[in-house]
């Protein structure tokens, strides 16, 4: 399994020495590269973090205890713990959901208080140290699918809170599978790279220029919520690209029919093709009910709002909208522009297929389907891989408890259309309208195949 990397002198390089010289020289740097690797796979951390106040953990009268696991339990339905560790067969927060990363599937942990199988046993400052700093009881780095790296934020008595309540809920005895990560990234030790390169640990420091309410909203999206881990653009390295922060990012999710597929997490910064689209009312009534004036929510975002953000106190959802409006501008350049043959093939099919429901002015009707024309923030996307996904596979309708309005169901197109139409179709509404998405080629749409 340790394969060291080598090289082998190319042909044109043996004869000379030139090229002795090269490969000699890339062979140290492999050999150096191999070392490193192979120290840090083993780095734990072993420093203690720091300073707590253990009272913290330890709420006096048993009325006060109560109250705690109560705010512990409003915090993990904002920081959506049970959509990452519960499966939709398995029990409460008994982990085991997979998560498929470019470096190979991760699985979520059990997190009920079984002693054996789950966190029974860690003690508060143990469970702190987890969320503010990625690391477990026995110092192994925690791969950042769990989103530490916004949770670091997360006040020590919001994390208190968190751990009373995770002690109170039913234990469960459940093994989770073993990740399956390709070396090196299966050395949790790497990690301690990774963190030292991308991640500074820290509870949010709340800004004095601005209001309580618009500092309140920055804590729960930036720390708790967690919205950049999907809307932030990530390197190759996996780490969140902190100068285009929720500028838009990818997220590999299930569609409507099953397979995983990218999907892509808008803009949400006050750029002309993200949030400035939507007034404040309009972007918290979406969190709240999973709709405004103009889209319903379907794909990845359905369990952000129905296991999330749908359950938070109206001044918190609120809070959140007026952080959010507030995201200074990232804007990205227009969309290409197409071809009057595409743009013609693209009407075609729209009038075919789409404007009975959508319209052909693109303005929707509550009756009948969303409105396409400036409104909405996934046809606008400069990556328009979740609009694909919507055209290929249909959208995920919200079931009850969402309102659900009693519409045609938009289907799926993979098997009646081509990708030269559903390319042409997806151009023809992103250069329609208003709208500055621009051109989407076949490859995109083969891609999402
Ligand atoms: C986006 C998905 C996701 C969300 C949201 C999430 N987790 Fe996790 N969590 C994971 C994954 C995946 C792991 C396993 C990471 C690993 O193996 O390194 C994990 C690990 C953990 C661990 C470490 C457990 C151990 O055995 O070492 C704790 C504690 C934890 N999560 C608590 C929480 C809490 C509390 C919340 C909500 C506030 C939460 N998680 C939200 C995905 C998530
Ligand atoms: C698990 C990944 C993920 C998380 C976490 C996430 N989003 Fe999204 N979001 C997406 C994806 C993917 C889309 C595009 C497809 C869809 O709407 O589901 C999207 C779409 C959106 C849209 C545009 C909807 C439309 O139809 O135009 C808004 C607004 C939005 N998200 C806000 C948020 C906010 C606010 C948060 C944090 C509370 C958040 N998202 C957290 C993945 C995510
Ligand atoms: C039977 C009516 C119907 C037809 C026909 C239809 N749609 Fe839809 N479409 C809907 C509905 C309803 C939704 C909203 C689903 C949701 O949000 O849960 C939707 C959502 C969408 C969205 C996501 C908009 C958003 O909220 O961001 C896009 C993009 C879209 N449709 C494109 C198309 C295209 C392209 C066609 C033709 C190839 C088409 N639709 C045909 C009903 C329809």
């Amino acid at each position: 399994m340790l394969a060291v990397p080598f090289v082998r002198p190319s042909e044109n390089m043996v004869s000379t020495q030139q090229g002795f010289a090269r490969s000699r020289s890339l062979l140290l740097v492999a050999a150096v590269i191999f070392f490193i690797v192979a120290v840090a796979a083993f780095l734990r951390a072993d420093d203690a973090g720091p300073d707590v106040d253990e009272e913290i953990f330890n709420p006096g009268s048993s009325a006060d205890r109560e109250a705690q696991v109560e705010r512990g339990k409003y915090l993990a339905l904002a920081g959506n713990c049970a959509s990452c560790h519960t499966t939709g067969s398995g029990e409460f927060m008994a982990g085991g959901l997979a998560f498929d990363t470019p470096f190979g599937t991760v699985y979520s942990t059990n997190i009920t208080p079984d002693a054996e199988t789950g966190i029974g046993t860690w003690t508060g400052r143990q469970f702190l140290d987890s969320m503010r700093r990625g690391v477990r009881p026995n110092g192994e780095h925690l791969y950042p699918v769990f989103p530490y790296t916004a949770f670091t934020k997360v006040t020590d008595e919001d994390i208190a809170a968190l751990f009373a309540y995770f002690k109170s809920i039913p234990a469960i005895r459940m093994t989770v599978p073993d990740n399956d990560l390709a070396f090196p990234f299966s050395q949790r030790g790497l990690m301690s790279i990774w963190k030292a390169m991308f991640f500074d640990a820290g509870v949010y420091q709340p800004d004095d220029s601005e209001s309580p309410e618009w500092n309140r909203g920055a804590y729960l999206v930036e720390a708790l919520a967690h919205c950049s881990a999907c809307h932030s653009p990530r390197n190759l390295l996996g780490a969140e690209d902190a100068d285009r922060h929720m500028a838009g990012g990818v997220y590999a999710d299930r569609v409507r029919t099953g397979e995983l597929r990218p999907w892509s997490a808008p803009n949400l910064t006050s750029a002309s093709t993200g949030l400035h689209l939507w007034s404040h009312e309009n972007v918290s009534a979406y969190l709240k009910t999973g709709q405004n004036e103009y889209v319903e929510t379907f794909g990845p975002m359905n369990e952000v709002i129905l296991n999330s953000t749908r359950h938070l106190r109206g001044d918190d959802v609120e809070a959140m909208a007026t952080y959010l409006k507030s995201l200074p501008p990232q804007e990205v350049r227009p969309g290409q522009t197409a071809d009057n043959s595409v743009l013609g093939m693209g009407r075609t099919v729209y009038n075919l297929h789409c404007g009975t429901c959508h319209l052909p002015t693109g303005l929707g009707d509550v009756e009948s389907a969303p409105r396409l024309a400036r409104a909405s923030l996934v046809v606008q996307e400069s990556n328009p891989a979740s609009m694909i996904n919507v055209i290929l596979y249909g959208p995920e309708l919200p079931q009850p408890p969402f309102p659900t309005r009693r519409r045609k169901p938009m289907e799926e197109f993979q098997y009646l259309l081509t990708d030269a139409e559903v390319a042409a179709v997806a151009t023809y509404i992103r250069s329609n309208w208003g709208n500055t998405g621009g051109r989407v080629t076949e490859k995109q749409v083969a891609a999402q195949r």
